[in-house]
């Protein structure tokens, strides 16, 4: 099936070009890092450097963690010839993005389309030729661009035509993907513009590898599953080279239970969601290494066929999701959002081709079969995540 699925990029991508720069770069959901959950504007060289050690001596690089992608507030001036530079936080970027490379990881970069970024720092409107150029001579992999600013310009473009509005948008998105075309250096190329416009419906074409799908997350229950139950209906998007993106991970920030923090990573990997992971990886407690590093979880977020997942069944606070994945296998997650541990019955009325298989139960390691005798204990804020073996 992997070979498959090679076969058909590669023939797609010599038939346009375009689509191969995105498959390559994003074959699965990017996995990595990003400064802005735990740093936000406080992000330094030294924590970006701390970061990519951390990513290699934690193990998490040889699961997969592979971006270390800066954030808002590393921007300076622009010269007089309009080339932008870092501000004193990011003395030297060409030298970090070496480090990086070193290590066997990827470095990343943050702008948008307005003049000013959402912290208030130089943005790329009408520069966007230069920055791309400046991000390629720096050794920049990935770009997250961010449409802040850009908000006050649609308003005043556009008024209130919905139309008009889309079409400014996605004009200034596509702009900044030809200036990474023309710079010539791969980038995977991140729209957040938290879903408007129905963004997953044209931001493939317009360059997107991953789009946001929604607001901002933020370390707290309540937000983490509004964003992520809220995905249902936007699988038909999401596939080899281009993503739908619910927004960082939060695991290992201090806001959330151990449960919860399983359901965050279940659920981002049911969605094949990129997997960035959004804390301070200097200080990582056993726990949220054994999260972040489950190997199972991991390969069903980065399964080659990149199916994201969908709702089967839902009665109030009580959820089944599936995925297929490659081989035939499929992967059936029981999510409990309720307040109170939760006995579920199977439903394999509507799993009904599972009935007697064998399987995984993702985070315990341990084998279940089902069959219509089986209740199913899930915590509180819970989730068992069951893969086919
Ligand atoms: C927006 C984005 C965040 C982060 C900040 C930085 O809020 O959605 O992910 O990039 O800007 O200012």
């Amino acid at each position: 099936m992997k070979k498959i699925c090679a076969l058909v990029l590669g023939l797609l991508g010599a038939m346009n070009p375009l689509f191969a720069q995105r498959s390559n770069v994003s074959a699965t959901p990017p996995m990595g890092w990003n400064s802005w959950n735990h740093f936000a504007e406080k992000v330094t060289e030294a924590d970006v450097r701390a970061a990519a050690d951390a990513l290699v001596s934690s193990g998490m690089r040889d699961a997969g963690y592979v971006y270390v992608n800066i954030d808002d507030t590393w921007e300076g001036k622009r010269d007089a010839q309009g080339v932008i530079h870092t501000n004193d936080k990011f003395p030297d970027m060409k030298g970090l993005a070496d480090y990086v490379h070193s290590k066997g990881l990827k470095l990343g970069i943050y702008s948008s389309p307005g003049p000013s970024t959402c912290a208030g720092y130089e943005g790329s409107y009408g520069h966007e030729d230069e920055d791309a150029r400046t991000y390629a001579a720096w050794g920049i992999d990935y770009l997250k661009y961010d449409q802040c600013s850009f908000g006050d310009i649609i308003e005043q473009q556009a008024g209130g035509d919905q139309d008009k509005a889309a079409s400014i948008q996605r004009a200034a998105y596509e702009k900044m993907h030809q200036a990474i075309m023309k710079a010539g250096r791969p980038m995977v190329y991140s729209f957040c513009q938290y879903g408007l416009y129905a963004v997953w419906q044209w931001g493939p074409d317009a360059g997107a590898n991953l789009w946001r799908t929604t607001g901002d997350i933020s370390d707290h229950w309540d937000r983490m599953s509004l964003i992520g139950f809220d995905q249902d209906g936007l699988e038909k998007f999401a596939g080899p080279g281009h993503w739908n993106d619910p927004d960082m991970l939060e695991i290992g920030n201090g806001g959330m239970t151990r449960s919860e923090y399983e359901v965050h990573m279940s659920l981002w990997a049911m969605l094949s969601a990129p997997l960035l992971a959004g804390n301070d990886l200097s200080k990582m407690t056993p726990e949220t290494k054994s999260i972040l590093m489950n190997r199972d979880v991991i390969a069903v977020d980065q399964d080659p066929l990149g199916h994201q997942a969908k709702r089967l069944w839902v009665e109030g606070p009580m959820e089944i999701w599936g995925k297929d994945l490659s081989g035939g296998r499929r992967v059936i997650a029981y999510f409990n959002r309720g307040e109170a541990a939760f006995d579920f019955d199977p439903r394999l009325s509507i799993l009904a081709p599972l009935h007697g298989v064998r399987f995984k139960d993702l985070w315990s390691g341990n084998t279940i079969v089902l069959n219509e005798k089986s209740r199913l204990l899930v915590p509180r804020h819970g989730v068992l995540l069951l893969r086919q073996q």
